[in-house]
């Protein structure tokens, strides 16, 4: 008798642990993944290289102006500065300093924030842009 007790002690407390400790490990893999999605939100610049390559490339660089202007410096420069590219009035006019804020208002909906602008395209997921411009931050600087 006395010796089932114990046994069914035994038992029940080595289930406690077990339960105890899946709890912990589903935990930890939760905090994990709430990190990583806070890694994704900031931008993830190797993604951000590929979309720019299929995206961007076919008109801009960041050294040589093309079809768009050369984009070195961007970030932290007025609207319509690269030297030598011909921009559209409305850029040339424009006061927007290009910023994380003001760049990804401009690959969602470049028509909204400068009218008149001639870039015809978007970038409408906002991931996307996130990984462009984590990407871009990188490759463009000074
Ligand atoms: C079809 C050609 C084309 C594509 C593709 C394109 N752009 Fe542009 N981009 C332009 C043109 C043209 C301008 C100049 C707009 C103006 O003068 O109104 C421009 C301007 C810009 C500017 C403003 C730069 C400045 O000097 O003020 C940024 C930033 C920019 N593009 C980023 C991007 C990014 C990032 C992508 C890819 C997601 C992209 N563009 C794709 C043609 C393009």
């Amino acid at each position: 008798m006395t010796c089932n007790a114990k046994t069914k002690a035994v038992a029940l407390t080595t289930t406690f642990a077990r339960t105890f400790a899946r709890i912990i490990a589903s935990t930890f893999a939760s905090v994990l993944m709430a990190f990583s999605g806070l890694a994704s939100a900031a931008g993830d610049a190797d993604r951000g290289k590929l979309l720019y390559q299929q995206r961007c490339a076919a008109c801009h660089s960041v050294d040589y102006n093309g079809v768009g202007p050369a984009q070195k410096g961007v970030f932290g420069s007025t609207a319509g500065k690269a030297p030598g590219y011909v921009y559209s009035d409305a850029l040339k006019a424009s006061t927007v300093v290009w910023s994380d804020k003001t760049l990804n208002q401009w690959l969602a909906d470049p028509q909204k924030l400068i009218p008149g602008q001639k870039m015809g395209l978007s970038v409408p997921d906002a991931k996307e842009r996130g990984d462009i411009l984590a990407y871009l931050k990188k490759a463009a600087a000074p």
